[in-house]
């Protein structure tokens, strides 16, 4: 192989710079072209992009965002809009493509290498962690710690007002980030879209702990379930303590990436160049057990991802 295109799509994640560049660096290694595709499925089907080298990639590692630009093409998603796409790699001679996104992302690399034999490697960057076939995705562990952030100062004027606090995370439909973020934060209670809402319950858990000293009460609430605003006017009008509705929002998808995420970048931007230098295309990359792996596209798309019950438990045995 001997030049590639690069492109992140979808909602941006913390940590696909550091991934570009793993992935530009590794392709220099191995002596191939790399191409920067701009705005996602858009600029392939614009011919939209820009040659990388080295120093293109410098200085990005720790930043949010991506240099790249992202969005959600819609044309991708047409026959006409995947053909202008494949005849831009063509004239460009490009012959192997790597996608930095999620779902929606990977269902368009997943049609050009099936119907059109274009060797694509989907990288997981999402903050939902909403895909089955890895036990996580790029821009995930970021985007908790920010609501870690948020929920820790929430946390001293809800008790200093003895309050509840709703507070909204994204997710789309995915109760991963409310998950994660409740029982690291030590939420009382998580809503999720995995499981039915019980009122009775949480009503009771707050009285309980309100009882046993507790000045305040944090609930996570999913975006998937409903709106902060709506799940507060529901539990106002059965609670007497003072709710309190905040969405994080787009805060989420900001800001240096942790640790944890800079590691899955290097390790799935190179994973994704080398599978393409040995001729492989048609694969995702994701990580297991601490251990990078790769799989087939379509196998990965179909996946259905579980909810882990099994954490949910642990959240409801120790917050309180
Ligand atoms: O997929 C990432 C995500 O942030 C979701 O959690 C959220 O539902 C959605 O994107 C928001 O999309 P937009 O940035 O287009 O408003």
């Amino acid at each position: 192989m001997k030049r590639i295109g690069l492109l992140t799509s979808g909602g941006d994640a913390p940590g696909m710079n550091a991934c570009i560049r793993a992935v530009v660096r590794t392709a220099l290694y191995f002596g191939m072209d790399v191409y920067g595709i701009q705005r996602g499925y858009q600029g392939l089907i614009d011919d939209d992009m820009i040659p990388m080298q080295m120093r293109s990639v410098s200085n990005i590692v720790q930043r949010g965002g991506t240099m790249l630009m992202t969005a959600r093409c819609l044309e991708m998603l047409t026959k006409d809009g995947q053909e202008k796409a494949v005849k831009t790699l063509k004239n460009r001679k490009i012959d192997g493509l790597v996608v930095i996104g999620g779902d929606g992302s990977f269902r368009g690399a997943k049609c050009l290498s099936e119907d059109y034999g274009i060797p694509t490697i989907g990288i997981p960057g999402t903050i939902d962690n909403d895909l089955a076939y890895t036990d996580y995705t790029l821009g995930f562990d970021t985007a908790v710690n920010t609501c870690l952030d948020v929920i820790n100062k929430l946390r001293d004027t809800m008790t200093s007002h003895e309050r509840i606090s709703v507070v909204e995370v994204m997710g789309r439909h995915c109760g991963d980030i409310a998950l994660y973020a409740g029982i690291a934060s030590g939420a009382e209670i998580i809503i999720v879209p995995e499981v039915p809402i019980d009122m009775e319950d949480i009503i009771m858990r707050i009285n309980r702990s309100r009882v046993d000293g507790k000045r305040s009460n944090i609930i996570l609430l999913a975006e998937g379930v409903c709106t902060a605003d709506e799940f507060s006017k529901r539990l106002q009008s059965v609670t007497a303590y003072s709710v309190r509705s905040t969405v994080i929002g787009h805060i989420q998808r900001g800001g240096s990436p942790t640790m944890a995420d800079r590691m899955l970048a290097a390790q799935f931007g190179n994973k994704a160049v080398r599978l393409l230098n040995d001729g492989i295309g048609d694969r995702v990359v994701g990580i297991r057990k601490n251990e990078i792996i790769d799989m087939d596209i379509i196998e990965a798309v179909s996946m259905k991802k579980k909810f882990n019950y099994e954490l949910y438990q642990t959240l409801q045995m120790i917050s309180m």
